[in-house]
């Protein structure tokens, strides 16, 4: 297992260009079982997640080319295998996203419950209540969901609340469905906007993507396509927050800034400098933020996904600050290291109340999850003295290069294996 071993205060100072972002990549991969031509994706990050997600179709059948280079080949064309195993499911709870695209083509799936995990619970019922409303059968059995359906019908899903994997999930079903399918209350993340714009050029054909309204008219096949996927949005947040907290001017190019406007907006607040074009951020501090409130919502609300984040900038932040967590119960597990950084944080519940200290001094921290992982690297970066963090695979999940895109804004920062 390796660790990062970052030496702190040096402000960032350069350009850094953001990868594809990693909960764009693992949904158009899986969206490769929908027809048995091939989809070529281009701009798919090397990460650990996106690793798991080749190995899992791989595990059905379903050829990878240029898993190293761009563009990526998958080709569904002799699938034999119709389950997700507890083994690939545990390590990454997207893996679900094979249900939908297996049933509505294949007619059945097997896929083990994810179960807990260390952002909270996180169960998939909306997904299996929502399936079985398009006419599926559902059973549990060995701590696996067994679905089948001769076909799945189209119908009237009202989500009993917002989430991403699973309006991707019978976003992905309802294109290959027998007639018509509404999704009511979906996410609007731009994620699932993607997804719908990859599945579009495979034939699908959906409508309001983006909004919480989703309309899929069901077609009989889809076809081979390519496409290339967003810019990760929490990749460059993260950045952000880099240049943030350690008072320096950072310009991160290939993003997409309407993606991050409450994120820009909150970090405008703290009283940092952020300039935008089309297709890059710029991010100017100059060590000192203040203290602002934050609570995560879906998209387009703050993101939970960078609430760790924010949590470490707050952490040096001139006042207090109450930041809450709207979306998973138990996202605060980054807080227990950065208080052995010397931070100062209380949480209750699901809000953490964090009164900024001038500095954070470097300590051994444990990477727990990964935008927490993400959190500890910042702490690191303003942290007086150094910073080693453990268990780094949490970060390769979900951050490509990360060390070499640091070092390049003159972090700091060394790899070496425990
Ligand atoms: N929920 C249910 N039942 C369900 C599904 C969700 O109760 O059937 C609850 C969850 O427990 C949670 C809330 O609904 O409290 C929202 O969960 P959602 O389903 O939206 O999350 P997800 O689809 O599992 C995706 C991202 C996460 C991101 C969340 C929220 C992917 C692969 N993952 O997860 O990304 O935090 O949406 O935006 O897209 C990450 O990248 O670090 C990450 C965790």
């Amino acid at each position: 297992m390796d660790k990062l071993i970052i030496r702190g205060g040096a402000p960032l100072r350069g350009q850094v260009e953001v990868s594809g972002a990693k909960n764009a990549a693992l949904p158009a991969m899986v969206a490769s079982l929908l027809t048995e031509e091939s989809i070529r994706l281009h701009r798919i990050p090397q990460l650990g997640d996106v690793r798991t997600i080749i190995g899992l179709l791989n595990h059905l059948g379903v050829s990878v080319e240029g898993r190293d280079r761009e563009p990526i080949s998958l080709r569904a064309d002799r699938i034999d295998r119709f389950e997700a195993p507890y083994q690939l499911v545990k390590t990454m709870r997207a893996s679900v996203l094979v249900l939908g695209p297996l049933l509505a083509r294949f007619g059945r799936a097997r896929v083990s419950l994810p179960g807990g995990c260390a952002i909270g619970t996180r169960p998939i019922n909306l997904h299996l209540a929502a399936l079985e409303k398009m006419g599926a059968t559902v059973s549990l059995d060995a701590g696996y969901v067994e679905a089948k359906a001769p076909r799945l019908k189209g119908a009237r899903i009202t989500f009993d609340g917002q989430t991403v994997t699973g309006t991707e999930n019978l976003m992905m079903a309802a294109t290959l469905a027998d007639g018509v399918t509404v999704l009511e209350n979906a996410a609007c993340e731009p994620e699932v906007t993607d997804l719908a714009a990859l599945l579009n050029r495979m034939g699908a054909r959906i409508e309001g993507a983006g909004t919480p309204t989703i309309s899929i008219e069901g077609t009989s096949h889809l076809h081979g396509a390519e496409h290339e996927v967003i810019p990760d949005r929490v990749e460059t947040g993260t950045f952000m927050v880099a240049a943030a907290i350690t008072g320096g001017d950072v310009t991160i190019n290939r993003c997409l800034p309407y993606h991050l406007e409450a994120v820009t907006e909150k970090l405008r607040e703290t009283g940092v400098r952020v300039e935008e074009t089309d297709c890059s951020i710029r991010v100017v501090g100059d060590g000192h933020v203040r203290g602002v409130n934050i609570r995560t919502h879906p998209y387009p609300g703050f993101a939970t996904d960078m609430q760790a984040q924010m949590t470490a900038l707050m952490s040096i932040a001139q006042g207090s600050s109450v930041i809450t967590e709207t979306v998973f119960e138990n996202r605060f597990m980054h807080v227990n290291e950065l208080l052995r950084m010397g931070a100062d944080i209380k949480v209750v519940g699901t809000t953490a109340f964090v009164h900024g200290v001038p500095t954070l001094s470097g300590a051994p921290v444990m990477a727990t999850d990964l935008r927490a992982s993400a959190s500890l690297v910042l702490a690191g970066l303003a942290a007086q003295g150094i910073t080693t963090i453990s268990r780094v695979y949490h970060l390769d999940r979900g951050y490509e290069s990360i060390e070499q895109k640091l070092l390049g804004l003159g972090a700091s920062i060394e790899r070496v294996a425990e």
